[in-house]
């Protein structure tokens, strides 16, 4: 039998109330919005996946970049048994992180949590299946309410790829970030991927890709409402709208009515009148400066420990540790420090714009291919092994079928539109 489970953390229901809600708040706002984490259906996650193979849509290629040429320095520094995904969509780029904590033993399980349940289930069974003997628990979740961290293992490594983070708004993300950070324990450690800040007619090009296959998922999210809620949008009386805001540092994706409009929502009795050129936001794409990312990670109570950027420093990707003292300054319960034993001995403590691979310049690897390394504190971990935090956990509880009960609760509860239940999680068993 393959070795996938499929869990629930959020009651019958949540996410059908959270999206109906959602739908009445974002529709009857001024300016209109809804959260980006509705287009998603099974259509949306063929779409989002369909755009990371775009000329335009450099970010899935600069991550994917840099995570094979460090995820075997990430997998010696953390040597985590269990990688959580949040947001997994495909797992594809986590294949990379697998191979690499497979290669050094210590990887048991694979913990994937997404909102989207088809495409969920799907990416979770090809992983099982290529990855024998591997425990795979895909957990069905919306992250900003329920991490769906599994709590009865240790070296937790949790992975949010894809620049995900940046569709969360500054409020939502302190929190998630603080909420994260509550979670994880001495040994743990956390792998963020942001997209960097850069021409503003690269990043609109990103959005706004030629073939339109970025504007057909934009609109999905009206088919979402439609299928869900019965609404009567008729996504061709829309625009696609990509856009950069210099201030907030985001791309804002919208979606501009061609004509003024009536649309009628049934399962929540609401109608919404929309004005000609009148728009409605769908997602935020926030960019960062790595300053920003460290300083976002450090009010929430991580140490960024390792910065890497592709070579044209198009993408970021930070592993962090939770830091010894809390956020503001409360002493935590875990240490800070962060070891990484370095793959190439002879390249030693990394300076600003290292570069990883077989020549410490990069010379020998075409320039999409070279991958900057700063920032990462090196430190030998007892008897030559390597360790992230100095109170990891020894011990070896085993990762087994059953350690799906202990997902932990309530996570991020209250923190986007107030506490909704601790959380429910139920094991829906094999498939
Ligand atoms: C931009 S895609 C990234 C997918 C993949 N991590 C990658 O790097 O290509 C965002 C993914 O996060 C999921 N997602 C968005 N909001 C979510 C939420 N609040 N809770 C759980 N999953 C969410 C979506 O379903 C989608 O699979």
């Amino acid at each position: 039998m393959t070795a996938l489970r499929v869990a629930r953390c959020l009651p019958d229901g949540f996410l059908a109330g959270a999206l109906r809600a959602d739908a009445r708040a974002g529709l009857t706002a001024t300016p209109k919005v809804l959260p980006p984490k509705w287009f998603y259906d099974e259509r949306g996650s063929e779409l989002f996946e369909k755009i990371t193979r775009l000329d335009e849509y450099y970010p899935t290629r600069a991550e994917r970049s840099i995570l094979r040429a460090a995820a075997g320095q990430i997998a010696a520094g953390t040597r985590a048994r269990t990688l959580v995904e949040l947001g997994a969509g495909a797992a594809d780029k986590t294949r990379l992180l697998l191979d690499a904590l497979a290669g050094a033993g210590t990887l048991a399980s694979f913990v994937p949590v997404d909102v989207s349940e088809t495409a969920l289930i799907e990416a979770a069974r090809r992983v099982a299946g290529e990855y024998p003997g591997l425990a795979v628990t895909a957990v069905v979740s919306d992250f900003e309410e329920h991490l769906g961290l599994p709590s009865g293992s240790e070296a937790r490594l949790v992975v949010f790829l894809g620049g995900t983070i940046g569709n969360l708004l500054p409020g939502q993300r302190a929190a998630f970030l603080r909420s994260l950070r509550s979670r994880l324990r001495p040994g743990d450690a956390f792998l963020l991927g942001t997209d960097l800040v850069k021409d503003p007619a690269v990043l609109v090009a990103a959005y706004d890709d030629a073939a339109g296959v970025t504007a057909a998922f934009n609109k999905n999210i009206l088919s979402v409402l439609n299928a869900a809620l019965g609404a009567d949008f008729d996504p061709d009386a829309f625009e696609h709208v990509a856009l950069w805001d210099a201030g907030a540092e985001w791309i804002e994706m919208r979606l501009r009515s061609l004509q003024p409009q009536r649309v009628t929502l049934p399962a929540i009795d609401l109608q919404v009148t929309f004005g000609e050129g009148e728009e409605l936001r769908t997602e935020v794409s926030a960019k960062f400066r790595r300053e920003r990312v460290a300083a976002e990670l450090a009010a929430a109570g991580f140490t960024m420990a390792g910065w890497w950027t592709d070579g044209q420093g198009r993408f970021g990707l930070s592993l962090s540790v939770p830091a010894e003292r809390g956020p503001h300054g409360r002493r935590g319960s875990v240490a800070g420090r962060a070891a990484f034993h370095p793959p190439h001995p002879g390249i030693g403590e990394p300076q600003l714009g290292d570069q990883l691979g077989g020549d410490p310049l990069g010379r020998d690897r075409p320039a999409a291919e070279q991958v900057h390394r700063d920032q990462v504190l090196l430190r030998p971990g007892v008897n030559g092994q390597v360790r992230l935090g100095q109170d990891q956990h020894q011990g070896n509880r085993t990762v087994g079928e059953d350690h799906v009960a202990g997902v932990e609760h309530g996570a991020a509860a209250g923190l986007h539109r107030g506490a909704r239940g601790g959380g429910q999680f139920r094991d829906i068993g094999h498939r």
